[in-house]
């Protein structure tokens, strides 16, 4: 979910939905806005953000009043269908506060019934409507001792001291205007520290426009925000300190800038994200430089094992990671589905080290792993693209992509910069436990430099993509086949089809079809086909090329993804997608990007919602 707050000098309503619309792919089942003016007023509408824009605009957006406190939502549904009732912000039964939430409040059926018990009337399925209860009970007990403000933030403390789970939590208290409280536990909250007004928001695109200070909150804190003050403390109201810092990400990257979808226009940012993550990351005397590290280079010699932990599209990148790390380090590898890691009871301890990948640094599967890997004494490396976020504040070593932000919900050039960088600790642990020498190193970096104008190339070619795409719309399923770092490809590739063009797709390993997925295939059914390179590795491209062999033998219409030289391998295509020649281990990262145009496209003739395929939400801080 997307959470907004702001308290200053200007109509909060404009300001709250402006920063919905920059958190809107955290979640965009509904969304609501409550403003404190004389009253408190709000406003909620199941489905995306128009919705709640256009009902406010019905109501002559007056109806909300020109009130300067306001707090936003926007929601990806966990506990109560996306319904209207079930869109926050919550409020008490008195209607004195209102609440927004997100996360997953554990004990609220507890709650719900002891409130239940004291003639408390639920009006959703939620489990955030508690807090609204509770909250409103606390306030009705502090009575007028505090002052108004100081009394909202204590209620709001006494309620997180009792609620299981994961939240933030922002609330507004029409008996003290001019101030919007927050609270969080392993949930996203930041403060904007602008001058006269002051924000609070899940992360910083909310408000990036307004003001470039923030301040990162720590792990179970309380935040009061007034015009001018930013007051802080922990959960029992001792005063607490947050971390500030300033923000470098330009608010033009978050804008579309004349293409249709945010994800063609990530698609092609590609190439510069390629060459800003690897951006200065060899040192003159030849080291590969990570960002922060609390490690030293002993721990990292003593390491005998590595785990990957990931969700989704970075779980592929950690995938591609394996073979490369294993490859280069002589260091066996697991990846792990980060959901799974920790509730099978893996094997870790001093000398493991856990590499955690995660574009938005706040997936609650991957911050949980982490956590578990600590509390078994593994050493854990994050790879994520935002600053301060949470996973890599955790971790004793980080390595940001420098992709920039990303908006589309679809994951692309996150992809490829997490590519870039599990390359860079593949080499860095290789060169730090003398497997591989500095000019080795240099020469794996001379070639992930010329990575990025390949991509370039590629994507001058996209048009017969684009043609094919139009024509495969229709189909029913759609297979991706691939070997060695070609079935992570593949299993990205069908990943991006199902969560764009809601088809069904799915992705082989390619020598596997052959025990029992082959019967998939039908005439006519589209096989999309990563051939490795010709070059090297020979014997695997030769291996696929059987395999395609198998599936077109049984009426498959194959599109084949294949190296420029690789001339014999146009007898087995139907459609034929050449790409620069890359080194076996580098290639994901230019035949990767073939399958998101496809997708992308599929998705667009099909008539859905690129950015924000259904169902689905950017960062998922639940687990
Ligand atoms: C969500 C997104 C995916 C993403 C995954 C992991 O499910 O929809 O696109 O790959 O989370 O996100 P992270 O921010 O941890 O990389």
């Amino acid at each position: 979910c997307g959470i907004v707050g702001y308290v200053g000098n200007r109509p909060a309503l404009g300001i709250v939905l402006d920063g919905l619309r920059r958190l809107e792919y955290r979640g965009y089942d509904s969304a609501g806005v409550a403003i404190v003016d004389r009253a408190l007023l709000t406003e909620k509408r199941a489905g995306k953000l128009a919705n709640l824009e256009k009902a406010v605009a019905d109501g002559g957006g007056a109806g909300l009043g020109d009130g300067t406190t306001g707090i936003g939502h926007t929601r990806w549904a966990t506990h109560g269908g996306p319904t209207d009732r079930n869109a926050h912000p919550h409020r008490s039964q008195d209607g004195r506060v209102a609440v927004i939430h997100n996360g997953i409040i554990e004990n609220f059926g507890r709650l719900r019934a002891e409130l239940e018990s004291r003639g408390v009337e639920f009006t959703s399925d939620t489990d955030s409507e508690c807090a609204a209860h509770l909250l409103a009970e606390e306030l009705a007990a502090l009575g007028d001792a505090q002052a108004p403000q100081e009394r909202l933030a204590e209620a709001m403390r006494r309620v997180c001291r009792r609620l299981d789970g994961a939240f933030t939590l922002l609330a507004v208290d029409v008996q003290a205007p001019g101030a919007v409280v927050g609270a969080r536990r392993n949930s996203p909250l930041v403060v904007g520290r602008g001058r006269g007004e002051n924000y609070l928001a899940s992360d910083v695109s909310a408000f990036i426009e307004h003001t470039r200070e923030a301040v990162e909150l720590g792990q179970d804190q309380v935040v009061l925000i007034t015009a001018d003050a930013i007051e802080i403390t922990d959960f029992d109201g001792n005063p607490a300190q947050g971390h500030d810092y300033h923000i470098d990400w330009d608010s033009r990257a978050a804008e579309k800038g004349g293409y249709d979808y945010f994800m063609l226009k990530e698609i092609a940012e590609q190439p510069q994200a390629i060459a800003d993550t690897l951006r200065g990351r060899l040192s003159e005397t030849g080291e590969i430089t990570l960002d922060e590290v609390r490690l030293s280079d002993q721990d990292l010699r003593d390491v005998d094992k590595v785990f990957i932990v990931a969700c989704g599209t970075a779980y592929h990148a950690g995938m591609v990671a394996k073979y490369a790390i294993e490859h280069w380090t002589r260091i066996p590898c697991e990846v792990e589905l980060a959901s799974e890691f920790r509730y099978r009871d893996p094997v870790l301890d001093r000398s493991t080290l856990v590499v955690a990948i995660s574009q938005s640094g706040e997936t609650m599967d991957t911050l949980m792993a982490l956590r578990h890997a600590k509390e078994q004494k593994a050493r854990v490396l994050a790879i994520c693209n935002t600053n301060g976020s949470t996973i890599p504040r955790e971790s004793d070593a980080v390595l940001y992509t420098h992709g920039g932000p990303e908006i589309a919900v679809a994951s692309t050039k996150a992809f490829l910069t997490q590519l870039v960088a599990c390359y860079l600790v593949g080499l860095h642990l290789a060169q730090v436990r003398g497997v591989m020498y500095a000019d080795e190193v240099a020469a794996v970096v001379e070639q992930l430099r010329g990575t990025p104008s390949k991509v370039n190339k590629v994507l001058e070619q996209m048009e017969p993509v684009r043609e094919l795409s139009r024509d495969l719309a229709s189909s029913r399923s759609v297979l991706f086949i691939g070997r060695h770092v070609g079935y992570p490809v593949a299993l990205e590739g069908a990943l991006k089809l199902k969560e764009l063009a809601y088809m069904h797709a799915e992705g082989f390993a390619a020598g596997e079809l052959k025990h029992g997925p082959i019967a998939l295939i039908e005439q006519g059914t589209p096989v999309v086909c990563v051939v490795p390179s010709a070059r090297g590795r020979g014997v695997l491209r030769d291996k696929v090329v059987s395999n395609i062999q198998e599936v077109r033998a049984r009426g498959a219409r194959t599109v084949v993804i294949a190296e420029e030289g690789d001339d014999a391998v146009a007898a087995y295509a139907d459609h034929l997608i050449l790409v620069p020649p890359t080194p076996t281990l580098l290639a994901p990262l230019v035949t990767t990007v073939p399958l998101q145009v496809l997708a992308c496209e599929i998705a667009a003739a099909r008539g859905h919602d690129v950015d924000q395929p259904r169902n689905l939400a950017k960062s998922v801080t639940v687990e």
